[in-house]
């Protein structure tokens, strides 16, 4: 006997637990499957976000943080430490609770809003008459139905054909996030975001982090001015990193790893490492849903493909977060999330995409919202720029955390913002300011004029503001 739901979301990670409890605020009647399952067989909602990614990064990159400012920054306040040491294990441990805690949040969320959660896998069975037939594999198997399908089913880290992951010496993000000692030499292949921000955790305790990337700039996506600062600041750290590296044949033994690599130069390289992770894109979950059952349309990466709207090929049936196109963030898949529920239950749901920041959380924090400056000079948009350094502002001086810069960019014509870039520290909190700016559609005028505490790290926005229109106060 099938059981009939409004909306049945399939995945319950940031886009799908999201989608599920607005739409039961919305007053429909809603299941949500998850086969994430945790070490004592039981569900484990929360999807890479809180299982592999967001949460469990960030426990261990605040742990390495405080490792690091003991290690390095606490003797300049007069503070001397003796016979320190870490436990790599209670580090973990502590990770670990973290993202047991969330994984419990969301199971209490869903019984406050009253959303019926699967544990196991869900698939398309075929098109009923009521909308769709889904199957849910797990302890307790069960046939659902529901008018409409929210798909959230995420991505999974994509690796090297010739180095398969066995998260013992080649990892993923998950075996990156659980390593049981700190390793000797540690390889990353890749420098994007898990690149940086895993080879920071675990250069600040200790190991010697080469990362080789294919590109022959250091991270392409962000403000060429903003990634150079970045980039000086990481090697002068010591995290080694070789652009246009071209990863060739990889041996994984007992020992550990050998990878051959051509540096930029041409030249033939190698470098042998206890562990090596490779951290080089994500790819959408798609292959357990039985897409063809039901004529579901995917693209050649395996993503659903949707509209603006997140509207998949089949009526009724929706995709949300990284199975679809767009940035693979999960305040990105969760604003998907809560404006399908809302399409579906006849509102006008809205996601901005101009408006989805980013950020970094190494150290410096870089982050940004909106246009690029060599965006903005290949699409020949009239711009003008202001930046104000960290180096000239009071509290980043008291905090000791001088590095890095806010840089504006706005309209040569109108003023109005049309990108914010950040590096330096709490740069992902003082972005907020400038998102809320942009979504008001605010000019740089508009920022300059607002009073900003003092002292505080939201000044250097307000004088990167006046930046553009070259009246800064400070420096
Ligand atoms: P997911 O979180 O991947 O969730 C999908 C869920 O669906 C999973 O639980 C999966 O088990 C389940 N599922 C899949 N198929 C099925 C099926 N057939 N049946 C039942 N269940 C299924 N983003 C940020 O914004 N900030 C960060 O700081 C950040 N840090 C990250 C750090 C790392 C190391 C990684 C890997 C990612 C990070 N991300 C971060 C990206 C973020 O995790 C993703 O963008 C986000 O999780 C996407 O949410 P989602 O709901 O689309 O998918
Ligand atoms: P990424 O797309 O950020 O970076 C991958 C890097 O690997 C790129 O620089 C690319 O040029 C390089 N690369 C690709 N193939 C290569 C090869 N064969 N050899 C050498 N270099 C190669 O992907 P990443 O770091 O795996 O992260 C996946 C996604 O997860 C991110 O794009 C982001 O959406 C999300 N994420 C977000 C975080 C955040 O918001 N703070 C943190 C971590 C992940």
């Amino acid at each position: 006997m099938s059981k009939q739901f409004d909306v049945v979301v399939i995945g319950a990670g940031p886009g799908g637990y999201i989608a599920a409890i607005r739409a039961a605020q919305l007053g429909m009647n809603v299941a949500c499957i998850d086969e994430w399952t945790n070490n004592k067989g039981g569900p484990a909602p929360g999807g890479t976000c809180t299982n592999v990614g967001c949460i469990p990064s960030k426990a261990l990159l605040q742990s390495s943080e405080h490792f690091d400012h003991a290690n390095h920054h606490f003797a300049e306040h007069g503070i001397a430490v003796t016979g320190m040491s870490m436990d790599i294990g209670k580090m973990v441990a502590r990770k670990d609770a973290v993202v047991k805690q969330n994984n419990e949040g969301i199971l209490y969320l869903f019984k406050k809003n009253k959303v019926t959660f699967f544990h196991g896998r869900g698939s398309f069975v075929k098109a009923a008459e009521q909308g769709y037939e889904i199957k849910v594999e797990g302890a307790t198997p069960e046939t659902l139905v529901g008018k409409h399908i929210i798909v959230a089913t995420g991505s999974s880290a994509r690796g090297l054909a010739n180095a398969p992951f066995d998260e013992e010496n080649i990892l993923s993000n998950d075996g990156a996030l659980r390593l049981g000692a700190v390793p000797k030499k540690l390889g990353l292949i890749g420098s994007g975001v898990i690149g940086l921000e895993m080879g920071s955790v675990w250069r600040r305790l200790g190991a010697d982090v080469t990362i080789l990337e294919g590109m022959p700039t250091f991270m392409a996506a962000v403000d060429e001015q903003i990634a150079k600062e970045a980039h000086k600041a990481f090697t002068k750290q010591g995290l080694k990193i070789e652009l246009g590296a071209k990863v060739g044949e990889i041996k994984n033994t007992k020992k550990g790893v050998s990878v051959a690599w051509t540096n930029a130069k041409g030249e033939a390289q190698t470098l042998d490492v206890d562990k090596l992770i490779v951290s080089i894109g994500r790819v959408p979950n798609t292959t357990g849903l039985n897409a063809p059952a039901v004529g579901l349309q995917l693209d050649e990466r395996g993503a659903v493909v949707v509209d603006a709207d997140c509207r998949t090929s089949l009526p009724g049936v929706w995709a949300v977060g990284d199975v679809v196109r767009g940035p693979m963030l999960a305040h990105k898949a969760e604003e998907e999330g809560v404006a399908v529920a809302e399409r579906i239950a006849g509102q006008h749901g809205h996601v901005n995409f101009n408006t989805i920041p980013w950020v970094i959380y190494t150290s410096p924090e870089i982050a940004w919202v909106g246009q690029t400056e060599q965006q903005l000079k290949a699409s020949g948009h009239a711009y003008k720029a202001g930046t104000f350094p960290f180096l000239a502002n009071g509290r980043a001086r008291a905090l000791g955390d001088t590095t890095g810069m806010v840089k504006f960019l706005a309209d040569a014509n109108t003023d109005e913002i049309l990108g914010v870039h950040i590096v330096g520290p709490q740069a992902s909190e003082l972005i907020a300011e400038a998102v809320v700016a942009m979504e008001f559609r605010a000019s740089s005028e508009d920022i300059a004029r607002i009073c900003h505490a003092h002292p505080s790290l939201s000044e250097a926005t307000k004088e990167a503001a006046l930046a553009v229109d070259k009246r800064t106060l400070n420096f």
